[in-house]
């Protein structure tokens, strides 16, 4: 995807320079998000009549690759190939079946202080370990939303891995997002980065901030949710190809919040929910204990699993 595509998009019958950068702003930057889309939400975002934009949609149909139907034996080929890094606590790869799975996106969410940004530390440093030791032996790369990653900490969890800290803060590849539309020119940027950087893992820390401070109120809403909606796909494909760990984390808020309505809902709803493979709900225990519960997943029980954060990182 990427340029070539939003090229196409300027070339779509009725669409000129002005509509094809509202629709773009709108978060339509493939043929494809067209082509799937209602004429009224395509009419919305580009403030054009409906019947206009059911002709646009139209022609991005007949221009869209659709996708393609892959057998049975071709997924299940593909399926073997999944690698999983460790959490570093034994129970809480259990509850995921062996630890954090490739070709998946997984949501951490929970209040302010659950260990979100720490298990995505954790995972930097995991992912490079060997694979018989629970790694993929690969590189890492750190969205980073809210300027929390710590050098420093992951120097404390490579060393209770008994691995050199230099070697693995070279192999960690962080960038600092300014704002939602940054943090998802990031994701494109990653991909290219990934076709010679190996990276086993790509971690969104936090996924939703800056969409929950910048789409405010009702109005919005819709608006947000397309936007999530797309930057989960640009994820869920990178994740595929290059058969890796897509890690987000989203803060649910413990305090009724009067723009979000249900608090312990967290933001990003279904959008975020159905696109993730893996929810993990992460709560506070008493001191370093942390409990992280499995929800919705498509192949395993739900679950609970205690681990603990202390200076050597995620440990049993
Ligand atoms: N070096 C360390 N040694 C032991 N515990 C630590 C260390 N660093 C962080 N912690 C623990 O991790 C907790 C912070 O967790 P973390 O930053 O992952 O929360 P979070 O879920 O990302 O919160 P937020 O929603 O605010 O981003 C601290 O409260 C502390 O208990
Ligand atoms: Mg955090």
């Amino acid at each position: 995807m990427g340029k070539d595509d939003n090229d196409k998009i300027d070339k779509l019958p009725g669409v000129g320079p002005a509509t094809a950068e509202k629709l773009r702003d709108a978060g339509y930057t493939d043929i494809l998000s067209i082509a799937v889309a209602s004429p009224k939400e395509l009419s919305d975002a580009a403030e054009l009549g409906e019947s206009s934009g059911a002709k646009i949609i139209q022609g991005a149909r007949k221009q869209a690759d659709v996708g393609k139907f892959e057998t049975g034996t071709t997924l299940l080929e593909k399926r073997a190939k999944i690698g999983r890094i460790t959490s570093g606590s034994k129970s809480f790869d259990e509850l995921l079946g062996g630890g954090f799975e490739t070709q998946s996106i997984i949501e951490l969410f929970g209040e302010f202080g659950s260990a979100k940004t720490q298990i995505a530390h954790q995972l930097c440093v995991a992912v490079q370990l060997p694979t018989d030791l629970g790694g993929l032996n690969k590189q890492a790369f750190f969205i980073d939303t809210e300027n929390t990653f710590r050098p420093e900490r992951i120097q404390q969890m490579a060393e209770a891995l008994d691995l050199d800290p230099d070697n693995v803060l070279q192999n960690i590849h962080v960038a600092r997002a300014y704002n939602s539309s940054h943090q998802m020119l990031l994701v494109e940027k990653v991909k290219e980065l990934s076709k010679e950087i190996p990276g086993g893992l790509l971690v969104v820390d936090s996924l939703t901030a800056h969409f929950r401070a910048e789409y405010i109120g009702r109005g919005a809403l819709a608006d947000r949710q397309q936007k999530l909606n797309k930057h989960m796909h640009d994820l869920l494909r990178w994740s595929d190809l290059n058969n890796g760990v897509v890690c987000v984390t989203n803060q649910v808020s413990s305090k009724p919040d009067a723009f979000f309505g249900d608090p312990t809902r967290p933001i990003g709803g279904h959008i975020v929910g159905h696109t993730a493979t893996f929810r993990i709900y992460l709560r506070k225990s008493k001191g370093p204990k942390r409990i992280a519960r499995l929800i919705d997943s498509p192949h395993l029980p739900e679950g609970e699993a205690v681990f603990n954060v202390s200076e050597k990182g995620i440990t049993d």
